[in-house]
């Protein structure tokens, strides 16, 4: 390795994981745009990169020379692979590397890396070499017979698993089975949905907000994109060699998140939801948050002021009452129904200063609440549980509208 002079690492693009419609600059030397961007997502692949670099470049130099790239995408490795892979840049001219520093995960390595490709597909491979690189030319021959999407299956004729345990296929072939189960119009559409081996064409997936949690980005790709013709490619997933596999039962539990959330927002409601401009699956958590709050607010005022336990003042008890069961309702609030909005936000400070503006949202709410139970029961529907069922929705309304656009608003300004 003649390593004396570093060629320079990608930038990493921040801000929403959108796939530019036209890549930054698309023309190569002999002044055509490229035709294939191949990602290489990398954690701890010391032992791999250069063998994988150096195969897939000897693949690809012969079937479409210069017409290119490699893109490492390593998550700031402590075995410093992306220091290796940069060091292999001189000897590798199509070959471009990324370290991130500020962001984890597969998935959003690989779209990372999409948005710094200049190729016309984009495509994935891991690396470890578990994937054949043979594959690829299969790959790129499907799409440039007309597919939008080609995936490399272990599913099809010619694919297969070289020596998974009974265990490991099980867990497979339940992830897949549950998977169809939830999303049926997204998993039902190829034999392998699992797979990380992969190409898409850019227009299929450009202009979208990609949105994955954990391993499964190719659910990402066919649930948001517009993908119309899918090639599938048998392959073997073969035995790793070097290094080791970074799943763990983690992996599991953000695939049935994904799933979920895919099907929340790719649904009739998340469409309807998009449509009328106003955020149903967030407004249900929020309203779920409240029910839990009702019910504390319920057993504390119990527990102080009932006769039989400790018969506090009725006010005094429903004071503490609410205020818990607001604390309550902000903790999970916070964690959970704006997770997205919180991850970008986190520190004390910012905390406390929400907790504050949803206090002060929610006593303002309670005061709402009292004014339209009485407006309802007085002049318009004498019927006291009613008209406060009326006035709870009300009020529920306004807490989520306000906290939304207050306490829980998205601050950065591009
Ligand atoms: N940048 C980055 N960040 N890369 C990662 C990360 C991460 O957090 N986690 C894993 N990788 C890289 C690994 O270095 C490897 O190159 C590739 O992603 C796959 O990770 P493995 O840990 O080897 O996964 P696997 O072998 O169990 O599963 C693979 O095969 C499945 C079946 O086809 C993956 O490709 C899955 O996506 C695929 O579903
Ligand atoms: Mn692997």
């Amino acid at each position: 390795m003649s390593n004396s002079q570093l060629l320079s690492l990608l930038p990493v693009p921040t801000g929403s994981l959108q796939i530019p419609e036209l890549p930054i600059t698309s023309v190569n030397a002999s002044g055509q745009s490229i035709l294939l961007s191949l990602v290489i997502p990398t954690y701890k692949e010391r032992d791999n990169i250069e063998n994988v670099v150096s195969i897939l470049s000897q693949l690809l130099d012969e079937a479409i020379p210069e017409n290119y790239e490699l893109i490492v995408v390593d998550d700031d490795s402590p075995d410093r692979t992306w220091e290796v892979a940069q060091s292999l840049m001189s000897e590798y001219p199509q070959l471009r590397v990324m370290r991130r520093q500020d962001e984890r995960g597969l998935s959003s390595a690989v779209i990372r890396g999409w948005q710094a490709a200049k190729g016309r597909v984009l495509g994935v491979i891991d690396g470890d070499l578990q994937h054949p690189p043979e594959v690829l030319t299969q790959l790129v021959a499907s799409i440039e017979q007309g597919a939008d999407l080609a995936v490399a299956s272990r599913h099809v004729e010619g694919g297969g698993v070289s020596s998974w345990s009974a265990v490991r296929r099980f867990l497979s072939r339940g992830a897949q089975l549950l998977g169809l189960m939830i999303l049926p119009g997204v998993l039902g559409r190829v034999t392998d949905p699992m797979s990380g081996y992969f190409m898409v064409r850019r227009q299929a997936i450009a202009g979208e907000t990609l949105n994955p949690v954990g391993y499964k980005i190719l659910l990402e790709v066919i649930g948001r994109g517009s993908v119309d013709e899918i090639a599938e490619v048998g392959y073997v997933f073969r035995e790793r060699k070097e290094g080791e596999s970074k799943v763990t039962w983690k992996q599991y539990v953000d695939y049935i998140h994904h799933l979920f959330r895919l099907r929340v927002s790719t649904g009739r409601l998340g469409r309807f939801s998009q449509k009328a401009g106003f955020p149903i699956g967030r407004f249900l958590r929020f309203g779920l948050v409240g029910l839990s709050g009702v019910f504390i607010d319920m057993t504390l005022l119990y527990l102080l002021s009932d006769p039989t336990t400790l018969a506090w003042p009725l006010t005094r008890s429903k004071i503490i009452a609410s205020e818990i069961a607001i604390f309550n309702n902000f903790l999970w609030n916070d964690a959970w129904t704006f997770a997205d909005v919180t991850t970008k936000q986190q520190g004390w400070r910012q905390r406390l200063k929400r907790f504050l503006k949803f206090n002060i949202v929610c006593l303002a709410g309670l005061v709402l609440n009292v004014l339209v139970l009485n407006l309802v029961f007085n002049f318009l529907i004498p019927n006291r549980y009613v008209a406060n069922l009326i006035a709870i929705a009300v009020a529920t309304i306004w807490n989520f509208w306000v906290n939304l656009k207050l306490s829980w608003r998205v601050t950065d300004v591009k």
